[in-house]
């Protein structure tokens, strides 16, 4: 086995050094910036006066920003590059498509996070630095092969059960890893990978680009439409949600999104790519991206869009509007 790939499997994650050139990463940071102070100034006149506890969208002083696709951040094709490929073709048993086409970003004065796996189900993170990253601005903290059932099982993609309190134990029995990146290299983990965000000290940003891939079994999704409906009531969990500054509300609000992305397989929907992007893209890049929206409708006709995907959607929409506003009026703490 390669050891790049015997890495990512024993450790949780594999850190690629020097692997783009530099000015290509500067060129993504300068329009990266762009589209963030954006990002900023919508959040705060959409929410003006009505502070949330996190200061941003995700945690303390931490955002998620999906990116956009009439970007060059898109057309770029960095998530399809040649080494990230052969590792993820690897490490999957099965298809997959890129889910969430993101970034993630400490700002001066975000804290620890809590110990966590981002899930118990198996998916690969790739992050791309694009600035330098150590202990002092918020490198990420991993505890290596904690994504495994236990330290000499064999990899599998098999998902695991472990609860908040087991994964504090599991942590306390590692050494954790600071991924110190610099600009050009970039870091692959596997979701279930304990790890935790870690202070960033400085006064800039510490952005990193992110891509998630999620495994799939077959090339069908929900239509359009009934996506389209559930990022609708996405947006008006949000809409909600953030002026009360209610974590609980917040949090809720986040993972139907996320949810809805994910049983899409892309996050592309309401950011259809256009021809002129798609026409730019490798083979590799527009398999990452099959489930999206796109302007030439030929690599529409990839997926098939099935009654009963859409209808698991629609359900899990029915349930997640009672829900919410059952949590509305629930009598948890406000912040
Ligand atoms: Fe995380």
């Amino acid at each position: 086995m390669k050891p790049t790939i015997d890495h990512f499997k024993k450790e949780g994650y594999y850190h690629g050094k020097s692997y783009f050139n530099i000015p290509q990463i500067e060129e993504l940071h300068t329009e990266f910036n762009y589209h963030f102070e954006e990002k900023i100034k919508r959040f705060n006149e959409r929410f003006e006066g009505n502070q949330t506890n996190y200061g941003a969208n995700h945690d303390i002083n931490r955002w998620n920003m999906l990116l956009p696709s009439d970007s060059q951040l898109l057309s770029s094709g960095f998530y399809a590059e040649p080494a990230i490929m052969e590792i993820l073709h690897e490490v999957f048993h099965t298809d997959f498509s890129l889910v969430f086409f993101s970034s993630d970003i400490a700002a001066p004065g975000s804290k620890f996070q809590q110990i966590h796996q981002d899930g118990n189900d198996f998916a690969v993170a790739l992050n791309i630095p694009l600035i330098d990253s150590d202990e002092v601005n918020g490198a990420t903290q991993v505890f290596p092969k904690t994504h495994l059932v236990s330290e000499n099982a064999v990899f599998t993609n098999d998902s695991n059960e472990f609860t908040d309190d087991e994964i504090i134990e599991r942590a306390n029995q590692q050494t954790p890893v600071y991924l110190n990146v610099t600009k050009g290299d970039f870091t692959l983990r596997d979701l279930r990978l304990i790890h935790r965000g870690t202070p960033n000290n400085s006064a800039a940003i510490r952005p990193y680009l992110s891509a998630i891939y999620l495994p799939v079994e077959n090339n069908e999704a929900p239509t359009f439409e009934t996506i389209e409906k559930g990022l609708e009531v996405f947006k008006k969990f949000k809409q909600e949600a953030f002026p009360t500054g209610r974590v609980d509300l917040i949090d809720y609000a986040n993972t139907f999104g996320r949810l809805v992305m994910g049983m899409s397989n892309s996050d592309r929907i309401h950011r259809p790519i256009s021809k002129k992007i798609s026409d730019q893209l490798s083979e590799q890049a527009l398999y990452c991206l099959r489930f999206s929206k796109f302007e030439d409708a030929t690599l529409n006709n990839k997926i098939v869009r099935t009654i009963e995907s859409s209808q698991a959607l629609e359900n899990e929409i029915s349930n997640a509007l009672i829900e919410f506003e059952a949590l509305k009026n629930s009598p948890t703490t406000t912040h």
